[in-house]
């Protein structure tokens, strides 16, 4: 399967889109606030702020999560210039996703956000121009030496293919505890590789000085089977599994699909980033967010967030007759879970300063 041109968040802004089912995505960004504050006082204290800045969102999806980041680091860079007496730069904010991403319905929305950048931030902002560029992150995206900030929140978890596996990874979607070692493994270097690809692919197009805040569904524990990062697959796995004893889908399909997907620990980020070395760490976190961040109907509503972001990977592999049944029996499952104990998403927060070359 060709990640790039499978993977989408399901488009639109009806009742089952990403954008109307983000509610996580969009704690994580409001949370990582104060970090993204920091790293931008940061940016601004340590370079003398050109009079043009580039500024960009990589995996923004579409729907208000797409905005919220940038928000925050406009109103962060507007505290500062306020508090300065500067004059504003002009802003070029890059809006990055897959070519499959429903780019028509972010720029929709473009000029509502546009008029509140105005509204909140007042006329000595700006200007600011908005580009959507699509392609992956794994390669080049921008002119060499040309962002000033960088921001991702829950997209790096995404891997650019599903690691080749020489075993088996039987009845399970992702890694479990009972997937062999290799499998493991194999999840393990695909990270390596990808993060490290990424990491080269930015250093080449940031300023020196620059600044990267990354948000990454990850885990805390060093254990890569931990229920912390696969529970989630589990239930997704089960939820398969019982499609299969059921006939509705077939046992081989289901052994052969694996989520191009990887949870990394801070120390996996920490050890990537020093290896490929372009970048020093400025402050490396661990947080977390419950499952149940609704009000009422907490498995409805996970169950339609995690279907607006895997629908599109399941439907290549087993057929869109089977997915109405498959997330009924998924939902059933997270009801069941999420009566019985605490679940939790964690997020690996890094930012990162492009260092003298
Ligand atoms: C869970 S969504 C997060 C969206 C948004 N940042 C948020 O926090 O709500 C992950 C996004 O990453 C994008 N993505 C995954 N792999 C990517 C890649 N290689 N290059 C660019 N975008 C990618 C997906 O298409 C998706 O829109």
């Amino acid at each position: 399967m060709e990640v790039i041109s499978v993977l989408h968040m399901k488009g639109g802004t009806g009742d089952s889109s990403y954008a109307s089912n983000s509610l996580v995505g969009n704690k994580v960004i409001s949370r990582t606030r104060p970090v993204i504050e920091e790293a931008v006082s940061d940016l601004c204290r340590n370079a003398t702020l050109p009079e043009k800045l580039c500024i960009a969102d990589l995996g923004c999806a579409s729907g208000p999560n797409a905005f919220l980041a940038v928000l925050g680091i406009m109103k962060a860079m507007d505290k500062i210039r306020e508090e300065g007496g500067f004059q504003s730069p002009e802003f070029q904010v890059y809006l990055n996703d897959l070519p499959g991403n429903d780019f028509n319905t972010l720029f929709r929305a473009l000029p509502q956000f546009q008029d509140s950048l105005k509204e909140q931030l007042g006329l000595g902002f700006g200007p600011c121009f908005f580009t959507g560029v699509p392609g992956s992150f794994y390669r080049r995206l921008f002119l060499s030496k040309t962002l000033h900030f960088v921001h991702s929140s829950y997209c790096l978890q995404w891997l650019s293919q599903v690691p080749e596996l020489e075993d088996i990874n039987k009845g399970n979607v992702y890694i479990a505890i009972t997937s062999p070692p290799g499998v493991i493994r194999a999840y393990q270097q695909q990270f390596q590789k990808d993060f490290s690809a990424f990491l080269k692919c930015r250093s080449e197009e940031m300023v020196t000085g620059g600044c990267m805040v990354l948000t990454i569904l990850g885990r805390k524990s060093d254990d890569p089977t931990t229920k912390e990062c696969c529970q989630i697959w589990e239930l997704l796995s089960m939820a398969l599994r019982d499609m299969v004893s059921q006939e509705l889908t077939e046992e081989k399909k289901l052994d052969e699909f694996n989520i191009p997907h990887y949870n990394p620990s801070p120390g996996e980020v920490k050890e990537v980033v020093e290896a490929e070395g372009s970048f020093s760490i400025d402050r490396l976190d661990a947080s977390q967010v419950n499952w149940n961040v609704y009000e009422n109907d907490s498995a409805y509503n996970i169950t339609k967030c995690i279907r607006s972001v895997v629908e599109s990977l399941l439907v290549n592999q087993f057929g869109h007759a089977v997915m109405d049944r498959l997330f009924q029996r998924y939902r059933e499952i997270i009801d069941d879970t999420i009566s019985k104990e605490t679940t939790q998403f964690f997020s690996v927060i890094v930012t990162l300063t492009k260092r003298v070359v």
